[in-house]
């Protein structure tokens, strides 16, 4: 009998994705900026659709069902009696979002099927039901709680519930306009930062900051009741009527209007940052413990964007009442693209669900494209790029050594990942004990704010000696302490030093990926998902006794991560990258011949 394929769909909203499933495993699942270079793409995926069809050597005609992870109509009555309720002043926002809604939204299923050329069913599943089968089905788990958390989907913006072998069932959900990542989002709003991806750099100024703000956010903006419910004062946002995200009452309220995008970050914008963050954590806790008591299970599962806020989730971990926690690596509305495709093979097609203990179902996320050696050494071979192929073992010795000269290093290996973060298959790497590498990084190489943490790859084996945590965290999605005996106090100079001059204060032995608050946002690295990686940090700590490397994404600021060997030669081209690993092959920045840019990218990239 042939396989079952399914494919799962989000898209419309932001972050489209597709994921395909053959007799339930998940195989081939990408997200569309990867493939058109624009951040955070919301239209139809129809290129990480076309890659999935591809990695399965199938075609749309022998899929079985596809799977779509929202359900529009519902969607569009949100939006609809959001514009009644508020009326007349939600007019400008339904303008402005009805036609669009009208064109690509409420026809999803005849888009669905001419853009796919798919002629058989055509699943729906309701937002927030996605997340949470994207947090259980693949987790490790038999039996798990889950809670999902997001900005809104159609009315849910948070839920929880159990999965059971291979049903997922909602008992509670928040509904819109109460939502903890909305009120989220309306600080990355008036921080000056891009809704819907600039909520890591709130999260990654909140160290800087002292939480100045919450009471305020508790008296005026939210009435957070001890279960984690709660509810948002109105007055003070504008997202349910305008296009902005807070108010002229919420500018009064914390004394001035929002930053302006790329200006100079005062203390003020740390410190409504730390305050947000401070409250965010807070119904994250309240909203696990309630999660355990009513459900009664030791295990809890994760998805929703705000599940991409590993600080909380290290104090769900480390102060919640879960035994054990399990993250979907994408989160975000992407994941909807699994959660939806396995509700349809588990749920529609009543399929059983097997549970490998202590293995989930994502493949470390390594679901995107991969690129042959000839296709990667014919593109090399276009461009004039001056390469060698080195055999493994020497590649491994040879960027281990590198790196361990400061040397920083684009690395380009197997398939690329699935979600928001970049796990050591589209990665930059150097080394965590220089105490330049942070400040290089930033600016010679990412062309980003100089606040910005990096984050650290160890191996799995060594994670307790360099960090407070035991556990796996395979998906960089869990933040813990660099080890008490790793730090270094700040002396009294240091503590006087203000926002980010603090950075340059040098506080462990691996100075590059501790946070000023000590913290690390760690991926742990296992043999069996990625040996390679795996292989380079051995490599490495043979070298240096270091088990450790710093690991941020292959991309510059505000473009995606890079998918081919053409998007990494380009950006290792770009940026101040010393060598650049493609496979086997290894490139060095002062061999290259001369790169002649077109249009001004810098610019065009400088937007985020
Ligand atoms: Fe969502």
């Amino acid at each position: 009998m042939s396989a079952t394929h399914i494919l799962g769909i989000s898209a419309f909203y932001h972050d489209s994705a597709a994921c395909l499933l053959r007799d339930g495993e998940i195989i081939a699942a990408a997200q569309e900026e990867r493939f058109t270079r624009k951040k955070g793409d919301a239209a139809f995926p129809r290129h990480a659709v076309a890659y999935c069809l591809e990695a399965g050597r199938i075609t749309a005609a022998d899929l079985a069902f596809v799977g779509f992870y929202d359900k529009p109509i519902l969607k569009f009555e949100r939006i609809l009696e959001t514009y009644l309720g508020t009326a007349p002043r939600g007019f400008g926002s339904f303008l402005m979002a009805g036609p669009l809604w009208i064109k690509e939204k409420l026809f999803t299923d005849r888009q669905l099927r001419e853009d796919l050329g798919f002629g058989g069913a055509i699943l729906y599943s309701e937002h927030h039901e996605s997340h949470a089968a994207s947090a259980f089905f693949p987790s490790p788990f038999e039996e798990a709680a889950f809670l999902t958390m997001d900005g809104v989907g159609e009315w849910a913006t948070a839920s929880f519930g159990i999965g059971r072998g291979n049903d997922i069932e909602i008992f509670k959900e928040i509904h819109w306009p109460n939502s903890l990542g909305l009120l989220y989002s309306a600080f990355t709003y008036y921080t000056g930062f891009k809704v819907n991806s600039g909520e890591y750099k709130v999260m990654g100024l909140a160290p800087y900051g002292e939480p100045k703000y919450v009471d305020l956010i508790y008296r005026e903006l939210m009435d957070l009741k001890e279960d984690g419910s709660f509810t948002l004062n109105q007055r003070y946002f504008n997202y349910l009527s305008g296009l902005t995200m807070t108010n002229g009452a919420f500018d009064r309220l914390f004394g001035g209007p929002p930053r302006e995008p790329e200006t100079r970050l005062t203390q003020r914008e740390m410190d409504l940052a730390r305050s947000v963050q401070v409250v965010c954590e807070e119904v994250m806790l309240r909203m696990a413990r309630t999660v355990h008591r009513e459900t009664g299970l030791d295990r809890l599962c994760l998805a929703g964007g705000v599940a991409l806020n590993c600080v909380g989730n290290g104090r769900i971990l480390r102060e919640g009442p879960f035994k054990e926690l399990w993250i979907q690596p994408a989160a975000g509305d992407a994941g909807g693209a699994v959660g939806v495709a396995q509700l349809a093979w588990h749920r529609h097609c009543g399929k059983p669900r097997a549970v490998t203990p202590g293995k989930d179902g994502m493949r470390g996320a390594y679901l995107g494209p991969e690129y042959t050696e000839a296709q990667i050494e014919d593109y090399l071979r276009s461009v004039g790029a001056t390469h060698r192929k080195l055999e493994r073992g020497e590649l491994l010795q040879t960027v281990a050594r590198y790196l361990a000269e400061e040397k920083i290093v684009g690395w380009f290996n197997g398939r690329m990942e699935f979600g928001p973060r970049a796990l050591g298959a589209r990665s930059i790497l150097g080394d965590p004990r220089s105490p330049r590498m942070q400040a290089q990084m930033n600016i010679k190489i990412k062309f980003r704010e100089g606040f910005r943490p990096f984050a650290p790859s160890v191996l799995r084996e060594r994670v307790s000696q360099y960090f407070e945590l035991d556990t796996d965290s395979p998906y960089m999605l869990l933040v813990a302490p660099v080890r008490k005996q790793r730090q270094i106090p700040m002396g009294e100079v240091a503590d006087r030093l203000w926002g980010i001059d603090k950075l340059n204060v040098v506080r462990s032995d691996i100075p590059a990926v501790t946070h000023i608050d000590y913290s690390a946002r760690i991926q742990t690295v296992s043999r069996e998902t990625n040996p390679d990686y795996y292989d380079l940090l051995l490599e490495f700590e043979r070298l240096t006794g270091c088990a450790v490397l710093v690991n941020t994404s292959f991309n510059v600021r505000g473009e995606p991560i890079v998918c081919s060997p053409a998007d990494a030669f380009r950006c290792f081209m770009r940026t101040h990258l010393d060598y650049l690993v493609l496979g086997p092959y290894l490139l060095e920045k002062a061999a290259q011949p001369e790169w002649k840019e077109q249009g001004d990218w810098q610019r065009e990239f400088q937007l985020d």
